[in-house]
């Protein structure tokens, strides 16, 4: 059952085919299968429009696994598609911030959980730019002051409602900013026992907000995953950002030429 084992991310090899790595994260060899995959499927959306750089963001980094991980597979994805990532960690480093009432699940979570220790964590990172401050702040003049690649995969794993519909912010902005559909992962849309998480509090509340906010922008879930007869824990976890108005939006980027003869 070796290949079952999860794959520490220092182990990924060397020389990797999307075909492998794509059956690597189908089969949760990778730490984060979740990460991994979206930071693939934006890559091969980029790749498919041309770009060569794009943009990759943890809203909440904590510790900094999260981080340290998205590094690794954006190495390894550079290497067989030539796909440049450029990667952005927003947090306040001292934890999570004021809560704000029921909405931020204040039956789950504290004021000063996940805090930082930003020297031992930059002396860690490779080129992940960390984001420092309350994103509600950060998120103000992110492209301005940072000029990112487009961005193409984002996790959010701020843990509150709050903090969650602050980060969404990252969606207001113009087309060439982001990728048509950028892929999305949302930690704790499903909750525990504890949270009890639902449509009306945390992040899953912040999602249905947005969605009501633009005809031309919404966040759906990947479809195809769920509908996958072996479910996986992350897969109703990973959502698309759909910027239904993008100039690229409609740009063909499937196989040419697909047909099905009479048999
Ligand atoms: C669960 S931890 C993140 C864990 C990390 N993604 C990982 O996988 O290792 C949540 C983080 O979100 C950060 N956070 C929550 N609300 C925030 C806000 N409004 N601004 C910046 N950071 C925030 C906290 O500081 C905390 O470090």
């Amino acid at each position: 059952m070796a290949l079952l084992q999860k794959l520490p991310t220092k182990l990924i090899p060397r020389k990797l085919t999307r075909l492998r790595y794509k059956s690597l994260v189908l089969i949760e060899t990778f730490d984060r299968p979740a990460y991994a995959y979206a930071l693939f499927q934006a890559a091969m959306q980029a790749c498919a429009l041309n770009h060569d750089k794009i943009s990759i963001i943890e809203f909440g980094v904590a510790g900094g696994n999260g981080i340290v991980a998205l590094e690794e597979y954006a190495d390894a994805i550079t290497r067989f598609t030539g796909m440049e990532f450029e990667i952005y960690g927003f947090d306040t480093a001292t934890g999570l911030p004021e809560l704000q009432g029921y909405k931020d699940i204040m039956h789950q979570w504290q004021s000063g959980f996940f805090p930082m220790d930003f020297d031992k964590l930059q002396s860690k990172l490779k080129k992940a730019k960390l984001v420092i401050g309350n994103v509600t702040d950060t998120i103000k003049d992110f492209y301005t002051k940072y000029s990112p690649a487009p961005v193409g995969a984002i996790m959010f794993d701020v843990d509150l409602y709050s903090s969650t519909k602050a980060s969404l912010q990252i969606f207001n902005t113009n087309s060439e900013n982001l990728l048509p559909r950028v892929r999305c992962y949302f930690d704790d849309v499903s909750g525990n026992e504890i949270s009890l998480s639902n449509e009306y509090m945390g992040e899953k509340l912040a999602i249905s907000e947005y969605n009501t906010q633009s005809a031309d922008r919404k966040i759906t879930p990947v479809y195809h995953l769920q509908a996958k007869s072996r479910r996986k824990k992350w897969y109703p976890r990973s959502f698309v950002h759909h910027m239904y108005d993008h100039p690229r939006y409609c740009e063909f980027i499937a196989k040419p030429m697909q047909d099905s003869p009479l048999s």
